[in-house]
Order: structure tokens, then sequence, then C-alpha cells
């Protein structure tokens, strides 16, 4: 589909169906007097009065437009002006697109006003108007998906010059491209996808991308110790992978490690989910397909940052041979897990990996899962907990994130919580007292990052739409990807040394990744223990 950006109002944009996002109170601003002019004539504003448009949040409105062709305008409300953010014009080309497919247009185009003068806007509607439009078809027998989309025109009166826009478009591409790596991966029944898979496909994906791939078999997932995984791995009849990636961009002075959990099927084990919570349990490797497609997208964008990535991968299933409650297992690190609930298999395999990350000496890591129901009861669907020893890695993540569209809410790694995972006979357990699921899972990978600066994502609610969202259709919603390819991407901007103060901070660094840093969360970390 082809992106282009036109200097102009309602005449200039000639498409068969105008998307038109209006706030509150714009329904008889100047935007729809001129497309009143040009095309809608006094019927428009009487169809507008007749369909009480008012500019709300998720209200959508056709309107037939004179002309040539069957034209038409889409009026999409974006709520209230005083509060927009930029996610609102995602949302809003997210539901123009949905009435487009629905229309079955393939010339369309976005009517913005001079908002999008802004590249940040003018690239949100384009963005969700891409993002809505994903679809996951491979197994319906017959196309009945609308006709593509052959051309998207962005209308603005003052719109950023070409020459600005240029990398931008090329950068909202590998984006775009990144966000359905994940959702077809996640898509993808679990029979398919198996361990094996996914590392093939990481392989594949990591040539394409021009970054470093290493696929750990079985064998060498043993002589490697990682204890989480061979348990987990134990009761299926798949074998495990241990995914590597790595990229290091030119004049790289960071080094961030990714961690994402790959199980590609999460029955429960020994201690199963009922048959209701295991219906969309393939999405439990949505972790791991976030830093897979991460990691490709830094590739193609090629940012001055080092990044390596981890993801374990196994089928969590019960059997003759699978671990069972109250198993011990010794991790390479020399820390002792009891495992009193199969079902809490993220965590331990996640912390064979956090170990390795650990072992690289990055100056920050990250982990990306879908770890802990608890997580989705705390804050839905459309929200991801973040969980943090340091503060300015909080921020950069924060940053990104709303940049993104894809809300974070920090969760506290509450102290006294540490002694819900003591265990009478080994060093910790897997599972905490019943409160706080999501705290007690992130407290017990703390234990494996080794003091590093560390922040952990539980995606467990947002990773998967039951429902459609306005820019993500039914299914995997790649959730995360684009935040930490916008967090990366700026991290390797920063040059670590620009000051940034926070009202709460006067004077602190904002480099999380700065080595100075490091060691005081080295300290704090120790402190706390
Ligand atoms: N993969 C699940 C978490 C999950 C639940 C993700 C729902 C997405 C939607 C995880 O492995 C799990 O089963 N967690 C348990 C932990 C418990 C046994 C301590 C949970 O949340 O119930
Ligand atoms: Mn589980
Ligand atoms: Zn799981």
């Amino acid at each position: 589909m082809e992106i282009r950006v036109r200097r102009g109002d309602a005449r200039a944009a000639s498409a068969e169906l105008v998307i038109v996002p209006l706030a509150c109170g714009e329904e008889d601003g100047a935007t729809v007097r001129a497309l009143a002019r040009h095309g809608g004539g006094a019927g428009l504003r009487r169809a507008l009065a007749a369909a009480r448009f008012r500019g709300r949040e998720g209200q959508v409105t056709i309107v037939p437009l004179a002309g040539r062709g069957n034209r038409a305008a889409c009026l999409v409300g974006l709520g209230d002006a005083a509060t927009l953010e930029t996610d609102a014009w995602r949302r809003a080309a997210g539901r123009g697109r949905a009435a487009a497919d629905a229309a079955g247009a393939r010339r369309v185009a976005i009517l913005a006003d001079e908002r999008a003068g802004d590249e940040a806007h003018l690239v949100a509607l384009a963005e969700g108007f891409c993002l809505a439009g994903y679809r996951f078809a491979k197994y319906k027998s017959e196309a009945d998906g609308p006709p593509a989309i052959e051309s998207l025109l962005l209308v603005a009166p003052d719109p950023p010059p070409d020459a600005d826009l240029r990398g931008v478009w090329k950068g909202l591409e590998v984006v775009l491209a990144a966000v359905a790596t994940v959702r077809d991966l996640v898509n993808e029944p679990a029979a398919v996808k198996t361990p094996a898979y996914l590392g093939a496909v990481a392989q594949r994906i990591g040539k394409r991308a021009g970054i470093e791939v290493d696929v750990w078999p079985l064998a060498r997932i043993k002589r490697e110790r990682l204890a989480g995984l061979l348990a987990v791995a134990r009761g299926s009849r798949e074998e495990p992978r241990l995914i590597r990636l790595h990229y290091k961009g030119p004049g790289a002075r960071r080094h961030v490690a990714l961690v994402g959990k790959g199980v590609t099927f999460d029955s429960g084990g020994l201690s199963l989910k009922p048959a209701k919570s295991m219906e969309t349990m393939k999405l439990d490797m949505a972790g791991g397909a976030t830093v897979l497609a991460t990691m490709a997208a830094l590739g193609r964008l090629r940012p001055p940052i080092e990044v390596t990535g981890f993801i374990p991968a196994t089928e969590n299933l019960p059997s003759g041979s699978a671990q069972k409650p109250g198993d011990v297992i010794r991790y390479r690190n020399g820390k002792t897990v009891e495992v009193l609930n199969t079902d809490a298999e993220g965590r331990l395999i996640l912390a064979d990996a956090l170990i390795l990350a650990a072992d690289a000496k990055p100056d920050a890591i990250i982990d990306v899962a879908t770890l802990t129901g608890a997580c989705m009861i705390a804050l839905g669907t459309q929200v991801a907990g973040l969980f943090s020893n340091d503060r300015p890695l909080v921020e950069h993540l924060q940053h990104a994130a709303h940049a993104a569209g894809e809300p974070l809410w920090e969760l506290p790694l509450v102290a006294d919580y540490r002694d819900d995972i003591k265990s009478p006979v080994a060093d910790i357990k897997n599972i905490g007292g019943g409160f706080a699921g999501s705290i007690t899972a992130a407290l017990f990978l703390e234990h494996f990052v080794g003091g590093m600066p560390w922040a952990h994502l539980d995606i467990a609610g947002p990773a998967y739409a039951e429902k459609a969202l306005p820019y993500m259709p039914r299914g995997g919603t790649g959730f995360g990807v684009r935040t930490l390819i916008h967090c990366l991407t700026e991290l390797a901007l920063d040059a670590g040394e620009r000051p940034a103060r926070t009202a709460h901070e006067p004077g602190r660094r904002r480099a999380a990744t700065a080595g100075k840093r490091r060691s005081s969360a080295r300290r704090a970390t120790r402190r706390r223990h």
C-alpha cells in the first residue's frame, strides 16, 4: 500500500473514502465546512446532525459525498479536544480503516487538520490505519476479506516536509512488519509453532534482518544446565530450544539484553489448567515473539546500540515424564527452586534466560512475558504491568510506551513480599502466598538478574485481544513490540551524558544504562537483599 502526503483541505482529499477525525465540538468547524463545500453539500451537515455526531471517542458516521465515483466521508470521533493524546489519532484511523474495509474502498484519504503538522500525529494516523488492516487468514479456505487498500492519502493544511517524512515512512514500515510478525506467531496454532519451529523462524527472520541467531538444541541446553527450561520441557515430546539473537549497530555504546517468554503452549503441566483457561494458551510465547520481532526491526533500522535477545522456548504439558509439584531444581548459578505449581512455568524458564542475560554484563535487562493471570486481574486487558529496580529505565520505558500508545503501569517490588516465595526445602519456591501474584512472580525473577538494572513487562493481559480493539483485530496484538523498538532506538540516540531532571529526582542522571547508575543500582539491590 502506498502512503502519500498532500498539503491542502477537503478539496485535495480525492479518494473513494475520506476519513475525517474530529474532536468534540468540531462537528461544525472549519474542516466540516470545507468538506460541505467540496462534495458534501448541505446534506453533510444535516446527516451529521441526524446521526448526532458529536466527535465523541468511538463515534463513526458515514455520509455520501457528491462527485465522481462512489465517494463517502467517514467522520470519526476523537473525544474531548482538551485531553487528546497521540493514540486518539491511531484509534480514529483504525476505526476509519474498519469502515473502509466494510465499504470495500481501495483508495482512502485521511483528512487531517493543523494538528497533523506534528509528525507524531501524522504517523499515528498512518500507523493506526495500517495496524487495523491486519488479518490472520492463513487457515480460511475461502477468501472473505476486503479488497486490498491501494493507497492512503494523508491530507493536512501544513504537513511536515516530504524530506523529513521519508525516514519516518521507512521506520513505520519496519515497525508494522514487526507487529505483523508478533501477531502471526501468536495466532499460529501451537501444533505448528513448536519450539523447534520458533527456532527455525528465528533463524530465517534473523538472516533476512542481518542479525546473528543461535538456536541451542536440547544437548546444548543440557550442557549449559538450563535447569528451568529442562524441567518444564520434560513433560512434552517436543524438545525445548534456547534462541539467542545478537545485534550490534555501528558506534554502539550501550548494551541491552532482552528476554522473552516462549511457552508455545501452556496447559499448566500436572497443575493442569481448566479447559476454558487453556483455549488461548498458544499466546504464551508472545513475549518471545516480541523479542524476536524487536531484534529483526533493529537489524533493519540499524541504530547505534548493542542488543542481545534470549528466548527460552518450550511447551508446558503433563505426562509420565513431567515435572511434579514438590520437585526441586538447581539453576546454573547455584540457586535452588521448589516447584509447587507447574503452571507457574514462565518464571522457571525466564530464570535461565535472565542468568544468561546477566552473564553477558549488559547495561540493562528487559524481559517481556505473559506471566500472570494476576496481572490481568489487576490491570485488565489493555495495560501491561511494569516492574523495575531502576528509575531511569522505568522513565525510558514509560516514555516510549506512551509514544507507542501501549500503556504500562508500574507495580511495586514490595520488599516484604519476598518472604512469600521462601521455601522450607529450597532457596525459593515458584509460587507466592496467593495475594499479589504478579508481584511475587516479579520478585522471583529478580533473584536471577544479578543486581543489574532490570525491568519486567507482564503482558498477560494486552498480548491477546479476545475482542477487537480499534487498531488491534482479535487475536495476538503485538503489544509491546512498538514500545521496545522506540525505547531501544531512543536509548541508542541518547548519548547517555545528557542530564535530564524529573520533578522528583533533581539532578539525577537519566541514562538507565550509564556505568555509574549501574553500580548504584547494584549497591541498592545488594542492600535490599
Ligand atoms: N501463562 C500463564 C499466565 C497467563 C494467564 C497469561 C492468562 C495470559 C492469560 C502463566 O504461566 C500462568 O499459568 N500463571 C499462573 C501462575 C500461578 C500458578 C502462580 C496464573 O497466573 O494463574
Ligand atoms: Mn502457566
Ligand atoms: Zn505460562
